[in-house]
């Protein structure tokens, strides 16, 4: 396949404030005289940020880098993950049409995509929100027929329920990525047949599927201010916008044995914040807004009272969220002592 720029280009191309402090963060990676070495990274970044790779966007990585354009232009059209064309707004959409899942019914997913999005691959839907592309075996065989829409991976897809992806996803949600026939991942279909002692359903935790959930992660554009890029080879954040995370300082603590607990609630839980208002829970790592909902909405809402949970106050939050056992694994405890004392400090 031949890939050309676009024709129509936009004048310029900047990166937002703190991807281009991460940019020159990546830059400082690599040894002197070594610099070209970060311009996958920052191509990247560009395309996070845009959803695609313009001419403009592409000249200020290769001046970033020292670089002559033609180098960078070089890399831009040998990789077929940068997108050399707009893609829709809300989401582009990565149709497997390689043996597996072309047996099984991949073929089908693209009449879905033809259908609602465009008759062509790479042109955008009439609203500017969607388009899509086939693409060579994306490694999730055993999962197949699949997608990849934005950062995830939807897998065991039929076409009705590709159907109801683009329709959520035009309605502004973003669906639980990952298996969508209720495997967690590729076990055999019908059952377990060894470690059987690891039934699926007793996985919960799946970070991909936490994130798409709290934060839209896997179609939203990249500006920096998610999370703290830490460069830890310089030993502090890139992006100086970002919120302020406190990293565990130990390793997560062991997991508590399972405490039975009752359905009162714990008496340190409120139904509403101090006067003073609640705290910001989303700067404890892994808590994002929709989690913060559900904490606020057990009783949840300042920090000291996160650091006081018991294991037994633990045992009763962590039987109400989704996604279980990641307060002890992400230390929450912990985590929001050390921000219970900075509010004091
Ligand atoms: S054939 Fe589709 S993921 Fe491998």
């Amino acid at each position: 396949m031949l890939r050309r720029l676009h024709p129509d280009q936009p004048d310029s191309f900047a990166f937002t404030p703190d991807n281009q402090a991460w940019a020159e963060g990546q830059i400082t990676k690599y040894p002197e005289g070594r610099q070209a070495s970060a311009i996958i990274p920052l191509l990247w970044r560009a395309q996070e940020q845009e959803g695609w790779l313009s001419r403009p966007a592409i000249e200020h990585v290769a001046a970033m880098l020292g670089l002559s354009y033609i180098r960078a232009l070089e890399v831009a059209t040998f990789y077929f993950m940068f997108q050399l064309q707009p893609v829709g707004a809300i989401a582009h959409i990565q149709v497997c049409g390689t043996t597996s899942c072309m047996i099984c019914g991949a073929e089908d997913l693209v009449a879905v995509c033809k259908d609602k999005i465009a008759a062509e691959p790479h042109a955008l839907s009439a609203d500017g929100n969607f388009s899509w592309e086939e693409v060579e075996c994306l490694g999730s065989c055993s999962n197949a027929p699949m997608a990849q829409i934005g950062k995830d991976y939807y897998e065991d897809l039929t076409a009705a329920r590709m159907g109801k992806i683009i329709d959520e996803l035009a309605a502004g949600k973003v669906p639980v990525p990952g298996p969508q026939n209720g495997r967690y991942a590729a076990e055999p279909l019908k059952g377990l047949t060894s470690l059987t002692e690891y039934d699926s359903g007793k996985t919960q935790y799946n970070a991909s599927a936490q994130l798409a959930v709290d934060v839209g992660d896997t179609v939203k554009r990249i500006d920096g201010t998610e999370v703290p890029l830490l460069m830890p080879w310089q030993g502090k954040a890139a992006n100086k916008n970002a919120p302020k995370k406190p990293v565990p300082k130990k390793a997560p603590q062991k997991t508590t044995p399972k405490q039975p607990s009752s359905d009162a609630r714990p008496a340190a839980l409120s139904d509403a914040a101090r006067a003073e208002g609640a705290d910001d829970l989303k700067r404890i790592s892994g808590v994002g807004p929709k989690l913060e909902e559900t904490l606020n909405s057990l009783g949840i809402w300042h920090f000291d009272q996160v650091a006081g949970l018991t294991p037994e106050d633990i045992a009763w939050v962590d039987e109400r969220l989704r996604f279980k056992g990641r307060i002890e694994r992400d230390d929450w405890v912990g985590q929001a002592r050390a921000l219970a004392d900075e509010n004091d400090a």
